[in-house]
């Protein structure tokens, strides 16, 4: 089911109607109460009367005065257009040094004295770098995503910056993507819950308190789905595939009261979303009643032209009738869209209403009262900080892998026993990558590496030697010079003759007990956004340096640093015991450390699938049913027909290498049979009925000689729906600390909330039908109960 063309005109004709509706209810039904507030529109009316119609759009232009973010960047000299009401917001802007000189000037110097509204990306933290957002979904607590989000926005609003550019909330199912990093990972329920913890943290329910940040939640819509996992590419998917999985993080965010949404790069079935009324106005506006304001990506109103559908005047006019109340860096609001109201092109009212939104987070952010910052220059992470960094690293490392080795069993976690390590690989010392990708003002200098971290722990007893670079021969100068900043990168030429390091790391490894290999992946543009890749093995040498140290037969533990799922098929087959351990930010070194030596039982789960091979992609486990399923052993080729004709691969299993919900502990669990309070539910009950009308129950018991968390997990299939639904669907999941022995009696409600669909009338809908319920430790769980929803 495609979104008709018919019915996307019919929305920009009625786009005038709507926004006028908008700007003249009072007491407005919104998720974000504040900004709906009846002082704020007193105060928001007032001044749009005042304003020329420069001025109002002025409120509409974004530029970026600092650093670029994209690739074309205006050069102009802000401070006359600032003194003129000519720009509303700027990006890339820092500090309060930088932040105050603007606002000075919009503040004493414009007629009417509207603020700037400073935004960055500040995306896992802003000094103090906490691990990139993938990570933090592998807690699966959202309590550590609104730890990150917390701390950011106090050291942001210090630093002048009233807006962040987070969180992200693309559903991303294909790692070849790399701004699959800044996402919460492949599940729409799992980010969903993320999405409303970041929010919290960052506007703590009320712009106005001190420290809180206006979050922007993006790319909306739908840009993790683009089409080969290309960056910036198109993407197209049913309208019902569009709100069943994809919308529904977006929708988390905008109920948590997230003030603002940025449009995507992407077109969504043939429509540029920065130009799309169905989903910002349609959508966004009138189903879910968001009040905020919407900014458009770094140029993408000016990129709508490289989309084909219009000249510059045209596709300015299509981006702000759709809904993109703000240009970000792109110079064409400001230039193009005075004349088009003049002409009456565009109605004023849809200039005003653009200028309402914007202006209405202005003021719920505090900012004509409280213009400036006055903390002083960049400072580092305090001590109180670092240990929250530190705990939500701990929180997400996710072992993948822990197998026994003859004569030694488990190699993790590390034991006194343990004589000599050796550390070997790129990423042990590599403080800028440790860091992980886009981080605005996140330093290196603020990173404990894990070298620094494990020979604090071993003293001598500890070895080291990088063994390669992260990438082979030239690329890696010539990728590393080039930063965000424009600056150029330091590059360790020291490394650069990767075979001779291949083999000072082997005699490195040959004088020890155990090996720990530190790999991954650069950061600097190799994950992020722009750094789509199409083999996700280890960069450069990396794969043959881990071979060159598995031959030697020591004992191998291989620590992975990246922010994408990566495919670890060798390592599985031939190294005992895998970490997870991601971009850690600036507690690299002391959160792997803790979960080495054991002082952290790791909890962490994957987010994300993590394939066999990239032919695979994009693979989730929420894929939906075929009529043809694969079962029983698919690691051969076919020996008869039934074998063959189904839906497989003839070279490679269909399962994911470690599938989304998993990792180890260093103790085990386990699930009694779970059971449901009610047997059968009438379907009307459950229709018209929004609190839970079941529970599911199961005990959890630690079956280890140690504490540990597990994240119990619920799954559901729904069996007869009218719709095809997938083969699981994550619906409830929670943190439970049990001591060695103990048993807790887990609960999950179920209710109209998690067991709707979209039927074809995209409307959602409940129906007469039987639920199977899994309950376990990864999307694998196999304890299992059922529910039946009758007539
Ligand atoms: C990215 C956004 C980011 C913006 C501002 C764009 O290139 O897609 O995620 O917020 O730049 O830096």
């Amino acid at each position: 089911m495609s979104i008709s063309a018919a019915s996307r005109a019919v929305f920009l004709i009625l786009i005038t109607v709507v926004v006028v509706d908008a700007a003249t209810a009072q007491g407005r039904a919104t998720p974000n109460t504040q900004l709906a507030s009846k002082d704020i529109d007193t105060r928001v009316e007032a001044l749009l009367k005042q304003m020329t119609i420069e001025e109002k759009i002025g409120q509409t232009v974004q530029y970026s005065a600092g650093f670029a973010t994209g690739p074309s960047a205006s050069n102009l000299t802000y401070d006359e257009l600032v003194a003129k009401g000519q720009v509303g917001s700027m990006l890339n802007v820092v500090g309060a040094e930088r932040t105050n000189h603007y606002q000075h000037i919009a503040m004493e110097k414009s007629r009417l004295h509207i603020p700037i509204l400073f935004g960055l990306d500040i995306i896992h933290g802003h000094r103090t770098t906490f691990p990139v957002p993938l990570a933090v979904a592998a807690s699966w607590d959202p309590e550590a995503a609104e730890t990150v989000a917390r701390v950011a926005a106090e050291e942001a609003r210090a630093d002048g910056i009233a807006w962040v550019f987070s969180p992200m909330v693309d559903i991303a199912r294909d790692p070849r993507w790399g701004r699959i990093i800044e996402s919460n990972g492949e599940d729409p329920y799992l980010s969903s819950a993320l999405a409303r913890a970041w929010v919290k943290g960052y506007q703590q329910d009320d712009l106005s308190k001190p420290g809180s940040v206006a979050a922007c939640v993006k790319h909306f819509a739908a840009y993790g789905a683009a089409i080969a996992g290309r960056d910036y590419n198109a993407v197209d998917m049913s309208e019902l595939t569009l709100r069943q999985v994809y919308l529904k993080p977006y929708h988390a965010a905008v109920d948590a009261g997230a003030a603002t949404v940025m449009t995507s790069f992407n077109s969504i079935n043939g429509v540029p979303g920065t130009a799309d009324p169905l989903t910002l106005t349609q959508i966004l506006r009138k189903e879910w009643r968001f009040d905020g304001f919407v900014v458009s990506d770094w140029g993408a109103v000016a990129e709508l032209k490289n989309h084909s559908i219009g000249d510059g005047p045209t596709v300015a006019r299509k981006a702000l009738m759709a809904g993109t109340d703000m240009d970000m860096e792109g110079d064409l609001y400001g230039t193009v869209l005075a004349a088009q109201v003049r002409s009456g092109k565009i109605p004023e009212s849809v200039v005003d209403e653009a200028v309402r939104r914007i202006l209405r987070v202005k003021f719920a952010l505090g900012l004509f009262d409280h213009p400036y910052t006055n903390v002083g220059p960049a400072y580092s992470p305090t001590p109180e900080r670092r240990e929250a960094a530190r705990r939500v690293a701990d929180e997400t490392m996710v072992l993948l892998k822990n197998d026994p080795v003859e004569g030694v069993g488990s190699l993790l976690p590390l034991t006194a026993k343990t004589k000599t390590v050796a550390l070997i690989g790129p990423m042990a010392d590599d403080a800028r990558d440790l860091l992980g990708a886009w981080t605005v003002t996140g330093s290196p200098k603020d990173v404990i590496t894990l070298k620094t971290a494990l020979s604090e722990r071993l003293g001598d007893k500890l070895l080291y030697a990088p063994g390669c670079g992260l990438l082979a021969g030239e690329d890696e100068n010539v990728l590393m010079s080039v930063t965000f900043a424009g600056g150029a990168a330091s590059v360790d030429q020291s490394v650069a003759d990767d075979d001779k390091t291949i083999t000072e790391a082997v005699d490195t490894a040959r004088k020890a007990d155990v090996a720990i290999l530190a790999l991954g992946e650069p950061t600097n543009w190799m994950e992020g956004e722009a750094s789509s890749r199409v083999h996700l093995g280890f960069t450069g040498n990396q794969e043959k340096l881990l071979e060159a140290v598995v031959a030697t037969g020591k004992p191998v533990i291989l620590v992975v640093l990246a922010g994408r799922p990566l495919q670890l098929k060798w390592a599985d087959e031939h190294v005992p015991a895998i970490l997870e351990a991601w971009s850690p930010g600036i507690e690299a070194g002391p959160a792997v450390a803790d979960v080495l030596f054991g002082d952290v039982n790791p909890s962490g789960k994957l987010p994300s699938s993590f394939p066999r091979a990239v032919g695979q992609e994009p693979l989730y486990y929420a894929q939906t049913a075929t009529g043809r399923p694969a079962r029983g052993e698919l690691n051969r080729m076919p020996r008869n027909a039934a074998e063959k004709f189904v839906s497989r691969y003839m070279d490679e299993e269909n399962s994911a290498l470690f599938p989304f919900g998993w990792g180890l502990s260093y103790t085990r669990f386990s699930y009694a049979k779970p059971t449901v309070d009610r047997a059968e539910i009438p379907v009307r009950e459950v229709a018209d009925n929004h609190q839970p009308v079941a529970t599911v129950s199961v005990d959890v018991r630690n079956i280890g000689s140690v504490a540990g968390t597990e994240v119990v997990q619920l799954y559901i299939r729904n069996t007869e729906a009218s719709v095809e639904q997938p083969v699981r669907e994550l619906k409830g999941f929670t943190r439970v600390t049990l001591a060695p022995g103990e048993m807790k009696h887990v609960t999950f409600p179920l209710g109209f909330d998690e067991l709707n669909f979209y039927g074809v009338d995209l409307k959602k809908t409940v129906e007469p039908t039987t639920y199977n319920i899994w309950v376990g430790g990864s999307s694998l769980a196999i304890a299992e109960t059922s529910l039946m929803i009758a007539e």
